[in-house]
Formats: C-alpha cells, structure tokens, sequence
C-alpha cells in the first residue's frame, strides 16, 4: 500500500505520515506548496509522479469563521478542489478517501446521526464541505465524515485552551455547543485500515464519548496540571450572540456522528482522552 496525502502538512496530513510510519505504510504526504487541489496539472502531477494505491484527501479550508465572507474561497477549495482531486484518481483507478465534517448537520438532535440522517449546514464552511462530499461521491469516491479534530502542535482548540490556561486566572468556554473529539492519531489509523479496502460510500468516525466544549477545555486543564501549576478556571457560558465577542458563523451545538458503520468495518472509536494526555504531554512535558 502506498499513500498520496494532499494538504500533507495540517494536522491529518502529519498524523498520517506519523501512523503510517509506525505501520510501516508509505505515507507521500504534500504539502500545498507540492500539491494544490484547485488545481488539476498539479493534482495528476502529484499522483503520476507517487503512483499511490489511495489518495486520501486532507487538504481544506478550515476557517470556519472567514468562510462567512471567504465563501467562492471555501467553495473552491472544499467543493471544487475535492471533486477535482475525486475525479483525477476516477480516472487513474485510484481510489479516493475525502475527510469531510460533522459541520454538514444542523445539529439540534440529540441522538447519534447516521451517515443517512438529513445534513443541513447552518454555515458557509458546512454548506461547502457538503457540497464536497456530494461531488466525491459521484465521482466513485469514499467520504469520511470526523469532528472536533486535534493533535500535537495543532492549531487547534487544545492549543488556544492551553495558551489562555498558562497565562489567565479565568477563561470562559461554550457550554452549548456539543460534539465528539477525535485525536488525528486516532483518525488516522483509521484511514489507514480503509485505504486498504476503500468503498465508494459515506462513512462516520470520531472519537468518544461526547462532551461540550466547556467540558472539553476543563479536561484539558486539568491534565496540563500534570506538569504547570495552573490556577485558571473554566467558567462555562453560552456562545454569544452579537457584538463584538460572537463568532461570524453559526456553530451546530449538538452533533453526535453514529459509528456503528466504521465499528462494523473493525474500527470502532476510541476514547479522546487518551490522545489529548498524549497531545498535553507532547505540549507541556519539556
Ligand atoms: N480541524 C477540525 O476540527 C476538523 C473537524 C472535522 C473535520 N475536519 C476535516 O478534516 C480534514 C483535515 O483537517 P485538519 O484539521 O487536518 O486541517 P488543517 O490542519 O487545516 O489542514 C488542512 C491543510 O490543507 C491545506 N490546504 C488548503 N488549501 C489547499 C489547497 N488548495 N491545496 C492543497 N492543500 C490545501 C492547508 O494548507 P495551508 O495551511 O497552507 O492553507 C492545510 O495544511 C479536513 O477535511 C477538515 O475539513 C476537521
């Protein structure tokens, strides 16, 4: 097996190359200055040049809050650039795994979403990445939905949480906005269990069980006591809604994604806790 990763140096890009390592999997991970997914001449270049047995797809447009104005921005890189990078392995007989997010859904059930639940974006970013994986699924390609991801050296809310816990008394933290962590390690040694065998379908993985993003920033405090002498409280409060403080683009506030599907293809998923020890660790242990 041998694997092209485009957006090779965000956080699943190194994740993969990290677990492909320990797999002993050849892992050709791009970055966006080797491999631009808007591009097609770049795309085909990239993969005539590795000749992969699968492409996993990890290069995006994460900001969430920009795609609000950035919207022909997002769309390009997220709808146009994944149907691109689809239809280029289509065309070479390699198959294609795409990452997509739990952003694609409304997020006012409760229950765990199965992959045929209903998805209606609240924001630009969601609608884009919906938009994406509906063009990778027609161009034969495999969709693999995650959330709330973090790693080692993110960027990413581990990150932020940390960077305010060392230097506040009190941070303030969303107590309304639910979903499912997932560690980019965890993600990532799924993949590479299905870039063996990729099927043309949608497919939800994350990590477990669900907390709020409170919940989440006091567990990362109290692990980094482990190793600062960190006086800082979380103070849980509701996302705020206008003025200078609210976020541009609406956050779903509960998402659960259903992974009885990757159970049944033998990667159920793990616990978040052990990757964020892992993560603080690799922070602060120094
Ligand atoms: N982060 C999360 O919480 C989260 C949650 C759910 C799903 N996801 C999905 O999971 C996947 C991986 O996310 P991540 O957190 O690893 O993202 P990330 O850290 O933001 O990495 C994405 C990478 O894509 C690159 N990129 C952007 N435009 C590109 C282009 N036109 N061509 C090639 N590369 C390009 C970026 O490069 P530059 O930095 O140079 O722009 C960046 O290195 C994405 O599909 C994302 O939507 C993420």
């Amino acid at each position: 097996m041998k694997l092209l990763v485009t957006g090779g140096a965000g956080q699943l890009g190194r994740s993969l190359v990290k677990r492909g390592r320990a797999s002993a999997i050849e892992v050709v991970a791009c970055p966006r200055s080797a491999l631009d997914i808007t591009s097609w001449d770049s795309v085909v270049r990239a993969i005539d040049a590795t000749a992969p047995t699968c492409i996993i797809n990890a290069a995006a447009y994460n900001a969430v809050d920009a795609a609000e104005h950035e919207r022909d921005v997002a769309f390009a890189i997220n709808r146009d650039g994944a149907e691109l990078v689809a239809r280029a392995g289509a065309e070479r007989g390699v198959p294609v795994i795409h990452i997509s997010t739990d952003y694609v859904f409304e997020g006012i059930s409760t229950e765990p979403l199965k992959e045929t639940a209903v998805a209606l974006p609240i924001s630009v970013y969601g609608e884009s990445k919906l938009a994406g994986e509906q063009r990778v699924l027609a161009a034969g390609g495999m969709v693999v939905r995650t959330s709330w991801l973090f790693s080692d050296g993110g960027p990413g809310f581990v990150q932020t949480i940390l960077g305010l816990a060392l230097t506040r008394p009190v941070i303030e933290v969303v107590r309304d906005q639910r979903g499912c962590p997932t560690w980019a390690d965890d993600l990532a040694d799924a993949l590479l269990i299905l870039a063996d065998s990729p099927t043309a379908e949608l497919l939800h993985y994350c990590g477990g069980p669900a907390v709020t993003r409170a919940e989440l920033a006091q567990e990362i405090v109290k692990l980094a006591r482990r190793y600062r002498p960190i006086a800082c409280k979380v103070v849980p409060i509701a996302t705020p809604i206008g003025g200078s403080g609210a976020p541009r683009a609406r956050r779903p506030p509960t998402v659960t994604l259903d992974t009885m599907r990757a159970s049944l293809r033998g990667i159920p998923p793990r616990r978040w806790q052990t990757g964020l020890a892992d993560v603080i660790a690799g922070e602060l242990a120094s």
